[in-house]
């Protein structure tokens, strides 16, 4: 557990090289236990009660991941401006004592997502960006982590666990902060697709269009050139799952090729994306990534929100469960080849789902 382990210690600015470090600033731990217990959830409401936390507590989690809408504006039937809704949910989110509980107990690293960051599926046009991010960081990050990821480019930040040969990255990007807008779909198609669960949204081949802004692109393929066995990449929306309409990384291809190209130019091992957002869960897979390896994407949401009518996705392994949810991903480094184990759980904490993937499969072959 977090307090035995001191999961975040120290800043490493000075083991890294000097353009890699400068640029990404991971936040480090000294543990290196035989099983790693990564919990992740998204999309918390602070009006409603919450025993998702007692659930996940009693999985023992090493660390849990808070992958967006973390808070929902509280407009309570009027037209607050929307940092005045946000400043209501987030002081109401302080009097939630499960939550605090959990926190007391279990080391949280958090991202947002359209609602706790300025309004639904909102980007780089949001006015108010930069007192938003105050207001995120002072609730979720410790003082020392504010610093860092008080950027002009975004919060994203890069956790590191385990020693070599047990290295796993947390790497979580911020996809909000510099993000290009939307494509909308014509009405007209809209209207033809039907009720079928399509979202207002299409891919654009524009190539000025970004998902992280040129800044946290350099970050990002620096933490990739580092060493680590396993990256968890925390999207806040999906990326493997293709024409939902809905926010998505497939709304930006290039933007998706550019992280795949990636992924094969420095020989990065060991990619395992978790998601939120979309207020069901679901496993996806993506067996031709052109990586040279399987991407596999597990997608926990909500922790209080669900929504009944999961929309397509052609990359879904089984079903979706459209109720309220958390997910775990466990890494056993004991066994003879590691393996990771991920997992959906129900608000109650009874499995849903069990996904496990050796590491040694998530190694290019070509
Ligand atoms: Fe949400």
């Amino acid at each position: 557990m977090f307090s035995r382990r001191q999961l975040v210690t120290s800043i490493l600015g000075t083991l890294a090289t000097r353009t890699v470090a400068a640029s990404v600033d991971p936040f480090l731990s000294s543990a290196g236990d035989d099983i790693f217990r990564i919990a992740f959830g998204s999309c918390v409401s602070q009006r409603r009660s919450q025993p998702v936390w007692a659930s996940i507590t009693a999985k023992k989690p090493d660390v849990f991941l808070m992958m967006g809408d973390g808070v929902y504006p509280e407009h309570e039937g009027e037209d607050l401006p929307v940092l005045e809704s946000l400043e209501r949910a987030y002081k109401h989110a302080r009097t939630r004592s499960e939550l605090r509980k959990f926190r007391d107990i279990v080391k949280t690293i958090a991202i947002w997502d359209d609602n706790d960051y300025g309004g639904s599926d909102i980007g780089a046009s949001f006015e108010h960006r930069c007192r938003s991010r105050e207001l995120f960081l002072e609730f979720w990050a410790d003082p020392k982590e504010a610093k860092i990821r008080r950027r002009d480019s975004g919060i994203y930040g890069l956790w590191e666990f385990g020693e070599a040969g047990r290295r796993t990255q947390v790497i979580v990007p911020d996809l909000r902060f510099c993000r290009s807008e939307w494509a909308q779909t014509e009405h007209s198609v809209r209207a033809a697709l039907g009720d079928n669960g399509f979202g207002p949204y299409k891919p654009t081949l524009d190539s000025g269009a970004t998902m992280l802004g040129d800044a946290q692109w350099r970050w990002l393929e620096a933490c990739l050139r580092r060493p680590a066995e396993l990256r968890v990449f925390l999207s806040s929306i999906q990326f493997v799952p293709e024409g939902r309409g809905w926010e998505s990384w497939s709304n930006f291809p290039l933007e998706k090729q550019r992280l795949l190209n990636s992924l094969r130019e420095y020989d990065v091992d060991g990619f395992f994306i978790l998601s939120g957002d979309t207020h069901y869960a679901e496993i996806s897979l993506r067996e031709n990534s052109g990586v040279g390896y399987p991407l596999w994407e597990a997608t926990s949401s909500g922790l209080t929100e669900s929504w009944p009518t999961p929309g397509p996705n052609p990359n879904r392994v089984g079903d979706a469960y459209p109720r309220t949810n958390f997910g775990m991903l466990t890494v056993n480094w004991l066994s003879d080849e590691p393996i990771l184990v991920a997992e959906i759980f129900a608000e109650d904490g009874a499995r849903l789902r069990q996904q496990a993937v050796l590491l040694s499969s998530l190694r290019s072959t070509n």
